[in-house]
């Protein structure tokens, strides 16, 4: 049995990928801001989940929730991190642009370095960061696209300086997963379930990969999409 934190853990990937793991027998820890959710998951699982009320764009909080979770929890095996935002913009208003850069870039890394941490003073540990296809795909929203291609980068940089030290280090990148997220999204192709997202990625977290794409048909695109043409995403995009 490990011991697993989800930050995320209220909707979509992140809670299937809670409700898997604890299938599995395991212990689990999720942080999110939806306090409804968290507690009612406290009481279906009662004694192997437990949550902590965290908005990742409270910076001061970040280190403070994840210590009180964690010393809950009795210790971490595992961090995943699958918060983020994303939404339509058609007017490039600042504020939302911002949120998305405050939750998705501030937030999420400053959640990584806190768990990239806890692993080095323990000398052990696998952390996971969800991130995105439409990392390579920039996009009319701009900010959400391009906050992915921050996450996969700042996670290989963790990598290199992890791995020698026994950490493992994952990037999770999704094609489309039928979530509350994209629940408004016309063109969706290809689009799995929240439950095969999470079986993907514990298969992704046993195989200790250091890069995953779900499901596997979408693995194609992740060595196309990096060199489409210009005319070519005008299309699509
Ligand atoms: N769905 C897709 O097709 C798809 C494709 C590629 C990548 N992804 C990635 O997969 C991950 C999960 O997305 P999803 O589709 O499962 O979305 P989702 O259903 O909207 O879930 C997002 C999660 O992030 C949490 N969150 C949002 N803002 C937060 C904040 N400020 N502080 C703490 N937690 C916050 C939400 O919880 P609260 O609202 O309770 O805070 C929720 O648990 C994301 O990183 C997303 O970019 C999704």
């Amino acid at each position: 049995m490990r011991s697993i934190v989800i930050v995320g853990c209220t909707s979509g990937i992140g809670k299937a990928l809670a409700e898997e793991l604890l299938r599995r027998g395991n212990k689990v820890g999720g942080a999110a801001r939806n306090e409804g959710v968290l507690r009612e998951m406290e009481k279906v699982h009662k004694g192997r989940f437990t949550g902590e009320v965290l908005d990742i764009r409270d910076r001061d909080q970040v280190p403070v929730k994840m210590e009180a979770l964690v010393d809950r929890l009795g210790g971490m095996d595992v961090c995943v991190v699958s918060s983020s935002i994303t939404g339509q913009n058609p007017d490039l208003e600042w504020e939302t642009e911002r949120n998305v850069l405050e939750t998705n870039v501030l937030g999420y890394a400053e959640t990584l370095v806190w768990a990239a941490h806890y692993f080095e003073t323990q000398s052990r540990g696998h952390l996971i960061g969800i991130t995105s296809l439409a990392k390579y795909l920039g996009g009319k929203n701009p900010s959400y696209p391009a906050s992915k291609a921050f996450e996969g980068r700042y996670l290989d940089g963790l990598r290199f300086r992890l791995e020698k030290k026994g950490i493992t280090v994952t990037e999770i990148m999704p094609g489309f997963v039928k979530t509350p997220m994209t629940a408004d999204r016309e063109k969706m192709f290809w689009a799995i379930s929240v439950e095969k997202a999470a079986h993907c990625i514990v298969k992704a977290m046993e195989k200790k990969k250091r890069k995953a794409v779900i499901s596997a048909r979408w693995k194609p695109f992740y060595f196309i999409l990096p060199h489409l043409p210009y005319w070519i995403l005008k299309k699509i995009l």
